[in-house]
């Protein structure tokens, strides 16, 4: 079969992002824009912001994804987008741009489910990664267990029941006085504090659920904060993050591993930004060894918001002959 270049355009969130992937597997260019300065100022993503940098960027950062790949529109086989779940206004974005070129062009569009994104950022990093083998997706707005079952199947084995893992990061460091984006400084300021100072709780269902809680440990952590504020006692900010860190960590850890020990699957892949935490990479591959699972992680520009992931998963879904009519709409809720 001739092969399939797409070109693919991610603006979901704050990242204004444009690559061209050939066969799903093989990345040409991967053009990233972030907009985290702007929204660090107000301490987290502002919808409208968001927005209107999305529309000052994409031409830009489409042009440059071409051309750091040798290719012209002409070469392009299909044009993969994202179409949810994300911030309707920033979906439109990108989804109105893919429209127009897919239309322009004549080629099909393919709707990316952005999940399914995270998922495939793993057929890039590793070339021979078939399903079946269970994902974690751990991002700032996603927290899901899923079985992997074929190619743009999946199975939800757990998910959060209130904030993502990668959202309560966020808010404790803010309250820690880390400020945002979270997940990156809390890992950082971890390594030189004592992960077994404080005991922060762990959500444990009665249901054998293997669904998360995350707003239980991060009220705790702020609570202790108030607490030694009334008091005026000294915080110790990296014991509070190593602490916290280590109760997100073992939750994760402890249901990933029990989903593939009852569902007899030996190959875990991780996904999305929280995925490139130290600290859950050397807990899943040390408890993965234990058991004779393989753990497998993208590179780290792989787990936070791109579009190379969309263009391998707009890869899978052509195949399948999964083509978007051109009056798809922005799925802000799309579920996996
Ligand atoms: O996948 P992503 O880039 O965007 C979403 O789709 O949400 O994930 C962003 C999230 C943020 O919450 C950020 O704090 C978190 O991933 N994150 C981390 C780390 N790097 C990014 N969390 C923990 N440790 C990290 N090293
Ligand atoms: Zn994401």
């Amino acid at each position: 079969m001739k092969k399939k270049i797409i070109l693919a355009i991610e603006s979901s969130c704050d990242e204004t992002a444009a690559a061209v992937v050939v066969n799903g597997r093989e990345v040409l260019s991967n053009v990233i824009s972030s907009q985290i300065d702007i929204h660090t100022k107000f301490g987290g993503v502002v919808p409208e912001v968001a927005s209107r940098k999305h529309i000052e960027a994409i031409n830009i950062v489409v042009s440059q994804a071409l051309e750091e790949a040798g290719v012209t529109l002409d070469d392009i086989d299909a044009v993969g987008v994202t179409y949810g779940p994300g911030l309707v206004g920033a979906l439109l974005v990108g989804l109105q741009y893919a429209k127009g070129l897919a239309y322009s062009l004549n080629v099909p569009l393919i709707g990316v489910n952005h999940i399914e994104g995270h998922i495939c950022a793993n057929f890039i990093q590793h070339k021979d990664l078939k399903p079946p083998f269970v994902c974690l997706v751990v991002s700032g707005g996603h927290t899901f267990i899923v079985h992997m079952k074929d190619y743009g199947e999946f199975e939800i084995i757990g998910e959060t029941r209130d904030d993502a893992a990668g959202e309560a990061f966020d808010k404790v460091a803010r309250a820690i006085g880390l400020g945002y984006p979270g997940g990156p400084k809390i890992d950082k300021i971890s390594k030189q504090g004592n992960e077994n100072a404080m005991k922060f709780p762990k959500a444990n269902f009665h249901d054998n659920s293997l669904d998360f809680s995350f707003s239980g440990v991060k009220s705790a952590v702020l609570n202790y904060i108030n607490k030694m504020n009334m008091t005026g006692e000294e915080i110790n900010t990296a014991d509070v993050a190593a602490s916290f860190q280590k109760a997100v960590v073992d939750v994760l850890t402890e249901n990933v591993i029990k989903t593939c020990t009852t569902r007899d699957v030996h190959k875990i892949a991780i996904a999305g930004g929280v995925a490139s935490n130290s600290k859950l990479r050397e807990s899943l591959t040390e408890a993965g060894k234990k058991r004779g699972i393989e753990v497998l992680f993208p590179a780290p520009i792989l787990c936070t918001d791109n579009a190379a992931m969309i263009g391998s998963a707009a890869y899978f879904e052509l195949l399948k002959e999964n083509v978007a009519p051109l009056d798809i709409n922005a799925k802000p809720n799309l579920r996996l």
